[in-house]
């Protein structure tokens, strides 16, 4: 439950303005929680100069300290970087650094969701051994009920991995499928794991296969830890150090979205 602390409350009422579903109200002239519906947004902190409010006992907000101020140039910058993600699919032999997958895993909670339910959660595999298990298993599926065989015509005859490409490092992206809006959830949540992990030089490329194949192949259950009930695969990412992987330029793309304006 959100509470205010008298002390520090100027009475200023931002947190009862940003309130997306008026769970907060005003009692002698300090916020107050209605008791309604509230989806923990936390708005109503974030918008608080004083740091006033908190969260079953504890700030509901970061300290101030503890974000950066964006530069000058960061929507230039940003632009940039919208422009040059590209999906890798050649990576060095190394798994990537799990404190920078941590860090930036933990980042996508500030990503939204419908309702605020962030239904999502994350398996990262970086176990060559269980990889290459994980392979097999699928190429095993992808014979036996002839689902996708341009998976293993590519492996068998170009040596060419569609499903994983490279990688010593695959991140699974899970949610509760009873969720409101589970597929766009995880679809954001990964964007900015995407972004990120770019940004840091690390490269990513979406492994729908891979996702579809969590979900069909019951051999792969046996190698990943189990899923909470009702949760299904959203989403993998093949994700390395990119390696005689270097783009120079950027991409044309020959589908863009129609864009009509009423
Ligand atoms: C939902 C989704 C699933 C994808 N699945 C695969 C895949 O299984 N294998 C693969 O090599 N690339 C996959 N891709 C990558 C696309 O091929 C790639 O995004 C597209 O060709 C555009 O290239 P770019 O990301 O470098 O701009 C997937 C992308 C998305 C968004």
């Amino acid at each position: 439950m959100i509470k205010v602390i008298k002390d520090k409350c100027v009475k200023c009422l931002k947190c009862v303005k940003v309130c997306p579903f008026t769970a907060l109200g005003v009692e002698d002239g300090y916020p107050a929680d209605r008791g309604k519906m509230c989806i923990e947004c936390m708005h109503c902190a974030a918008a608080c100069p004083e740091g006033a409010l908190t969260w079953e006992g504890e700030p509901a907000a970061l300290e101030a300290q503890q974000v950066l101020p964006l530069s000058a140039d960061f929507a230039d910058q940003l632009e940039a970087h919208v422009l040059q993600r590209r999906s890798y699919r050649h990576f060095k032999d190394t798994p990537v650094d799990r404190e920078v997958l941590q860090h930036v895993l933990e980042l996508a909670d500030w990503a939204p969701s419908a309702k605020n339910q962030h239904p999502h959660g994350w398996i990262v595999i970086d176990t060559k051994e269980t990889i290459d298990k994980m392979m097999m298993a699928i190429v095993d599926y992808s014979k036996e009920s002839g689902v996708s065989p341009e998976i293993v015509r590519e492996l068998e005859s170009e040596n060419n991995n569609v499903v994983m490409g490279e990688s010593r490092t695959l991140i699974l992206c899970h949610a509760d499928s009873k969720a409101i809006n589970a597929p766009a959830d995880s679809a954001i949540a990964m964007t900015t794991v995407e972004l990120l992990l770019q940004a840091k030089g690390i490269g990513t490329c979406w492994a729908g296969y891979l996702t579809r194949m969590c979900n069909a192949v019951p051999a792969l259950g046996e190698l990943l830890p189990p899923l909470p009930e009702n949760h299904a695969y959203y989403g993998a990412f093949m994700v390395g150090y990119p390696e005689r992987e270097d783009y120079v330029t950027v991409p044309a793309r020959l589908k863009k979205a129609e864009i009509k304006w009423v």
